[in-house]
């Protein structure tokens, strides 16, 4: 049965680009069938602040797959981003985005450079939960999970293995973010022990992006939370010398959407002048998702052969290599011309495997650890007594009881008391832990928090300080 395909032509150059890629496709000897859906600007304007159509939902759920050019962003009021909206409606966990050097046919300081950066999609600082909390701190949470780190790891080395990738390399800063970025990084060790025929490697995100700016081509395959991932990738695709000849892949439990890196280009909005690489390499990701494997490689050497032969669209023009200008249409051609061809000096492409799921692990499910309440961090806004530490610890341990009691205070997490420095700078923002050497109830909580209103503290959120199987839930806050 031939697959159907719900398709987006997007705004700007998005209709010119998607004609000239799905020609290419079909000509190709892709089997499926595609369904237009009404996304973008188009729909905004028609009042609908979400840019997508009930029919676009109806057939994206039917088909399961979305093909999609990019849309132009509106700067109106109350207007959501389709792409934000996309992945977090569909559980699109997993963002794929290979970057290849096509030198010399397009300059880059790096021509053995061929990575893919695999990016968790949904969790992390995107969350969106900020708030103001005093007068002069501002907060953003950061929330990652165990499933959801497990669900892309593994994503990762399944990756590497379908496609012939003999590392894997992990990326976090957990020499500060000792829990969040601590749990990915043990996630990762954890996982490595089923894939032991794939070297794995650990960098912190500042070295590690240094590396990977000056030495891409150590990396192979690197799997990374949402706000690293964010940044490598572009680092990455302008490394390759033209950020517009990626594509990439959002790939979730039983959806999948596939996409050009670039905007929709209003300034050649029209013109017919549009280069559809890094959609039609989108469309390759796409053919590997759907089993065409061996059709994705025919397009992708076909593409490969054009760029070698000088047959350039004008953002790609060069001297030395360029031996045609040619408009979209023309560019779409020459690789229709050349299917079945090889390129002979850029490496060809192979069939890779499908570009399937891992199974979902089990590692969480397995350890479901004892919790215990130890106590509490209760955040104050407080602005008296010149900001003193001491004068706060002091009027704050009035509060203790029933065996929580006050142990520190941090100031953006730079311990200040007891035994605080006073060089440290203060803002209004405070968090006082209270801990108790027996596990305590949600009651004894309340009860602290009504002691700390009483003696009249404005306090601003509380977070629970939890022991899992003994051992502490929370960082020890010293700031260092
Ligand atoms: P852009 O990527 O659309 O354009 C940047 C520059 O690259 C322009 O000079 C453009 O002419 C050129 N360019 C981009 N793609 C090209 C192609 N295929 N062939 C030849 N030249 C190409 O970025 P810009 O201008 O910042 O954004 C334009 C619009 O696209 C904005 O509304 C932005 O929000 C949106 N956008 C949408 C994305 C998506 O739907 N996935 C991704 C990025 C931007």
């Amino acid at each position: 049965m031939t697959r159907t395909i719900t398709v987006a032509r997007g705004d700007g150059i998005g209709p010119e680009i998607m004609d000239a890629a799905l020609s290419i496709l079909h000509e190709a000897g892709a089997q499926f069938d595609v369904e237009f859906v009404e996304m973008g600007l188009s729909v905004y304007e028609q009042g609908n602040t979400s840019g997508i159509t009930p029919e676009a939902w109806e057939s994206m759920r039917r088909t399961r797959v979305l093909y999609k050019a990019p849309f132009t962003t509106t700067q109106g009021k109350g207007v959501k981003s389709i792409n934000v909206t996309l992945r977090k409606s569909l559980g699109l966990f997993a963002n794929i985005r290979p970057v290849m050097a096509y030198t010399p046919y397009i300059q880059s300081h790096h021509p053995d450079m061929n990575l893919v950066i695999i990016r968790e999609n949904e969790e992390d600082l995107y969350a969106g939960i900020e708030h103001r909390q005093t007068y002069e701190v501002y907060q953003t949470l950061k929330l990652l999970s165990l499933p959801g780190s497990e669900r892309i790891i593994r994503y990762a080395f399944e990756y590497a293995r379908a496609h012939d990738r003999g590392k894997v390399t992990c990326m976090t800063k957990d020499n500060i973010m000792k829990l969040t970025d601590g749990m990915f990084h043990d996630m990762i060790n954890h996982i490595a022990g089923d894939y032991p025929d794939i070297e794995t490697e650990h960098l912190i995100i500042d070295i590690g992006t240094a590396r990977l700016a000056s030495y891409p081509e150590q990396f192979e395959v690197v799997v990374v939370p949402n706000l690293y991932g964010d940044v490598l990738s572009d680092v990455s695709a302008l490394l390759t010398g033209s950020v517009g000849l990626a594509g990439s892949a959002n790939i979730g439990d039983s959806f999948a959407m596939f996409e050009a890196v670039h905007g929709s280009a209003p300034d050649i909005a029209g013109k017919g002048i549009a280069n559809p690489s890094g959609l039609l390499l989108a469309g390759v990701l796409m053919l590997q998702y759907i089993g065409q494997a061996q059709v994705a490689t025919r397009v992708q050497n076909a593409w490969l052969k054009t760029l070698e032969d000088g047959v350039h669209t004008i953002d790609i023009y060069n001297e030395e290599h360029s031996t045609q200008t040619v408009n979209t249409q023309e560019f779409a051609a020459a690789i229709c011309d050349r299917l079945g061809q090889q390129p002979e000096r850029l490496h060809a492409a192979r069939a890779g495997s499908a570009f399937g799921l891992p199974e979902p692990g089990q590692i969480v499910k397995e350890s479901r650890a004892q919790k215990a309440l130890v106590g509490v961090d209760v955040f104050l806004d407080w602005d008296e007594a010149d900001r003193n530490p001491d004068v706060l610890g002091e009027q704050l341990s009035a509060a203790n009881g029933e065996g929580l009691n006050l142990i520190m205070i941090t100031n953006r997490g730079q311990k200040v008391w007891p035994e605080g420095l006073p060089e440290t700078f203060c803002t209004d923002h405070w968090r006082c832990r209270f801990q108790s050497e027996e596990p305590v109830s949600h009651a004894h909580i309340v009860r602290l928090l009504g002691r700390i209103e009483q003696h009249g503290f404005d306090f601003i959120k509380m977070e629970g300080l939890f022991t899992f199987d003994g051992e502490p839930g929370f960082s020890l806050g010293q700031g260092q």
